[in-house]
């Protein structure tokens, strides 16, 4: 089957489900909230949605933790309801994937439960190991939301490994059968008529043979050992072979610690390729040390380095995902903007990543400027890697500190529900919500952002059909002027007849601005801008601009008016 990389047209919606919309009052965002909001995803021009987990799963890490790969929770609607989600995405021309996260299972996954019991053949699904000598652990992994990455299991007598939380054993990918079973999972959802797949951290399947101990820093020590490990290419070769090629699919792949050269060995284009697209996170650094909770203050210059890097790095040879927010990340106005212009640093945020080349992924919520949440007691917080993080490290800073810690850093900050009205619960759910609303849901919300023509929601919808019009923002080169300023990206797109090029301000203070040497600002259109007036010389706080020339069409003859004795021009 030819893979059309249908996907280099489309713009993304991402779903967090837990929190997108509650459809029958329980509380808990479902399927029948999504439904009810179909026509509001279309409407911002998106033409893709990825579901973060639906399945069956216990809910340690909010679905990511799953306990049967081949149905979807009751709690969010069933099948049933799924069924009816997929098909009114597809009657509406979008695409949908789904997230597949293979890494780890839940501990309450029927195969857990017999590996565990040793009952054949699940024996060896998982990786199990005794421990050593004097009670030692089998190696000296740090697991990256609770201690260290080994439980010990009464029932086995082994202990197991665990990446992630305990309830979320780590499979062993090195087993044929598991990696069967991965192929059955694919299978089952692409004959179901899902599009494609979002693989959560897939470069961790493959542990080093052996499992030797690791120096890397205390935290994350493993990391080098099995983030993109000795079998990796050949196990995603193995999926999409098997499966995948079977199917007009498109595939994302989650990847920490990856730059773009070591990304290309996965996505390069070229017979070979496994993947379509990497999910990287050196654009979420801008404002920490590889993880939020090491904070830094915000740095443009890093993040345009990032972004340059990753333009520069896949250019003819591979294709981006662009992003600013996901349930994993606090909110991006909180980081990278500023709450006080909530609205008009949103847009600067959105024109410098929705006019780059690749596929744009937008996040619930990112579109009405949602922004990170500051509760007063820590017990508020659910995400069990925020927890872990206040209640076990770094315990002797002051309880003050650490909470501090939090509001910069945790990702509850993208969970809490959407905003729809403002009324009660912000219109989430005619129940008892699951999480709490962010308290400044009477500003931002839905219903106030479709009245306001001017809203950051409003403001999204134009740049995305701006986008989607262009043929130079899909196919265009990429340049960086003004590198070295801290203060504003500026890059420039050509190709197709068209060029554009992006001013955006990330201050809060007016500053200079002179077009790069070339561009006649006089005979571009201003194609956007978030300035209701016209453009001044300056550039006014967290102004941005997207203007566009074009090479005019060559005039066509026609019988109507001959071109001689016409007499407009
Ligand atoms: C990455 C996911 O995006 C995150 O939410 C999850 O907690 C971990 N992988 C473990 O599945």
């Amino acid at each position: 089957m030819t893979h059309t990389q249908w996907y280099k047209d489309r713009v993304f919606y991402q779903i967090w489900p837990r929190s997108f919309k509650d459809g029958d009052g329980d509380g808990l965002g479902d399927l029948w909230g999504v439904y009810e909001k179909l026509d509001y995803i279309r409407s911002l021009g998106v033409d893709g949605i990825w579901f973060s987990p639906l399945y069956p799963s216990p809910g340690v890490d909010c679905g990511y933790d799953i306990s049967d790969y081949m149905d979807i929770a009751p709690e969010f609607g069933g099948m049933a309801a799924f069924d009816k989600v997929l098909e009114g995405a597809h009657a509406r021309g979008m695409k949908v994937i789904m997230d597949l996260v293979v890494n780890h299972t839940s501990s309450r996954h029927e195969w857990f439960q017999k590996s565990r019991r040793r009952i054949d053949p699940y024996t060896d699904y998982y990786i199990w190991r005794p421990g050593k000598a004097n009670g030692r652990l089998p190696n000296n992994w740090d697991s990256l939301f609770e201690g260290k990455a080994w439980q010990f299991d009464e029932v086995r007598g082994e202990y197991y490994l665990h990446l992630f939380a305990i309830e979320q054993p780590d499979l062993n990918m090195d087993n044929p059968l598991v990696r069967e079973e991965v192929k059955k999972i694919l299978r089952f959802w692409l004959d179901k008529g899902v599009d494609g797949f979002r693989e959560d951290v897939i470069t961790f399947i493959s542990k080093a043979d052996g499992l030797p101990n690791d120096r890397l820093m205390p935290a994350a020590r493993g990391l080098r050992k099995y983030n993109h490990g000795p079998h990796i290419h050949q196990y995603l070769r193995e999926f999409y072979d098997d499966v995948l090629a079977d199917y007009d699919c498109m595939t994302l792949a989650e990847a920490p610690m990856v730059n773009p050269k070591k990304a290309l060995t996965y996505i390069e284009e070229k017979p070979g390729q496994e993947i379509d697209m990497m999910i990287q996170f050196q654009t979420m650094n801008a404002d920490c040390l590889a993880t939020e909770y090491v904070h830094l203050p915000f740095s443009l210059r890093k993040l345009k380095r990032a972004w340059s890097r990753w333009q520069r790095g896949l250019e003819g040879r591979g294709w981006n995902m662009l992003y600013l927010e996901n349930h994993d990340h606090p909110r991006v106005i909180s980081r990278y903007g500023s709450e006080r212009m909530r609205e008009r640093s949103g847009k600067a945020l959105a024109v410098a990543y929705l006019f780059q080349k690749g596929t744009p992924f937008i996040y619930q919520g990112q579109e009405i400027g949602m922004t990170n949440w500051y509760p007063e007691d820590p017990e508020m917080y659910e995400d069990v890697q925020t927890r872990w993080h206040y209640f076990n490290i770094a315990t002797r800073k002051s309880p003050e500190k650490r909470l501090r810690r939090l509001w910069l850093a945790s990702r509850d900050s993208a969970r809490t529900p959407v905003q729809w009205t403002d009324g009660p619960n912000a219109g989430f759910t005619e129940g008892e919500p699951w999480f709490y609303v962010n308290g400044n849901y009477r500003e931002v919300n839905v219903a106030r952002a479709e009245a306001d023509p001017d809203s950051l929601l409003n403001f999204y919808r134009r740049a995305v059909a701006l986008r989607k019009r262009l043929p130079v923002v899909r196919d265009g080169s990429y340049r960086e002027y003004d590198a070295l300023s801290g203060r504003r990206y500026v890059y420039a797109r050509e190709g197709a007849g068209q060029r554009l090029l992006v001013v955006c301000s990330f201050s809060e203070a007016e500053q200079r601005f002179r077009a790069p040497a070339g561009f006649d600002l006089g005979a571009a259109e201003l194609a956007l801008q978030n300035y209701p007036d016209a453009p001044v010389d300056a550039l006014r706080p967290y102004e941005c601009r997207v203007y566009l020339w074009q090479r005019q069409a060559a005039p066509r003859y026609s019988c109507a008016k001959s071109p001689t004795t016409g007499s407009g021009s």
